[in-house]
């Protein structure tokens, strides 16, 4: 039997290792998601000062944090999670959808190659991180808005594990990390990872897809993943999610689960998170 009953054990953290990008050069200067409106303006400041609290609280859990240089004129690069996508050491490349964003790809693989991950060159358009999730031994990838199917064969050939597609329909749920938290990074042997999702982002087939797979999972509100609360990052206990997101709060303590909540209203005006500041480095 899966072990994700209600409090049924002990969570425990284990020490992530990620890449965050210092949001220097952010602001909201061209429209390619729901959440931006170039024409409002934004404080950089302040986006430095929120990040600064995330990055703050990582050290703090005892993560090892890595740095990228931000780039001027890439104002998105803060969204490190869209900078490609690691396991084992492989770093499968981005290749971003939109004009605006495509030099990222080829800055993020320079870092991988700088600090020792054997780089793929990705031949499909994909976001990294942002649409494709580790749960335990499968990788759920998302299509529908940003990174296209073809690259989840991509992902089966370049790592050998099973992909499973899942169907985005919600504009502003664009990435499949603003619809699904995984909230077991590392599940414990005979135990199933589990995650967090919000249904109504999904069409019908993926959704058969997700209750089939984890049927403990979270459901969250509309309300949370409005405030892109979905959008965290676990260790296995400690969740990093967005203040805001109340009722997730709620859940994840009552799943023994240890939520912290950060502020980033400035970067959720790029339409971010959490989870997009922050990529997984798995050696
Ligand atoms: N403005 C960015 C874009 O639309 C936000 C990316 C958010 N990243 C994420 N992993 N969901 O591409």
């Amino acid at each position: 039997m899966a072990d994700t009953s209600i409090a049924a054990h002990r969570r425990t953290a284990s020490r992530r290792s990620v890449l965050m990008c210092r949001p220097e050069y952010f602001t909201v200067s061209y429209r390619i998601n729901p959440w931006m409106h170039p024409e409002r303006p934004t404080d950089t400041i302040l986006a430095v000062t929120q990040w600064d609290a995330l990055y703050q609280t990582y050290l703090s859990l005892g993560f090892d944090v890595h740095l990228i240089d931000p780039v001027d004129g890439l104002p998105d690069m803060v969204y490190a999670a869209n900078g490609g996508f690691i396991i084992d050491n492989i770093a499968y490349g981005a290749r971003f959808t939109y004009a605006e964003r495509q030099p990222e790809g080829p800055a993020y693989m320079e870092w991988f190659r700088d600090n020792g991950f054997d780089v793929r060159v990705p031949e499909n358009v994909n976001e990294g991180e942002g649409d494709f999730l580790l749960v335990g031994d499968v990788i759920l990838a998302g299509t529908g808005f940003r990174t296209e199917s073809k690259s989840h064969e991509e992902l089966h050939e370049i790592y050998g594990r099973d992909v499973v597609s899942l169907s985005l329909i919600n504009p502003s749920f664009y990435h499949l990390d603003t619809a699904i938290a995984v909230l077991d990074p590392d599940p414990a042997p005979g135990t199933v990872a589990n995650i967090a999702y919000l249904p109504s982002a999904f069409d019908e087939l993926s959704l058969g897809k997700l209750r089939e797979m984890f049927p403990d999972a979270v459901l969250v509100t509309e309300d949370d993943a409005a405030v892109l609360g979905l959008n965290s990052f676990s260790d296995g206990y400690n969740v990093v999610i967005a203040s805001r997101a109340k009722d997730f709060e709620r859940q994840l303590r009552e799943r023994g689960y240890n939520p912290i909540g950060v502020d980033l209203s400035e970067l959720l005006l790029g339409g971010g998170g959490v989870k997009c500041c922050t990529l997984e480095l798995r050696r």
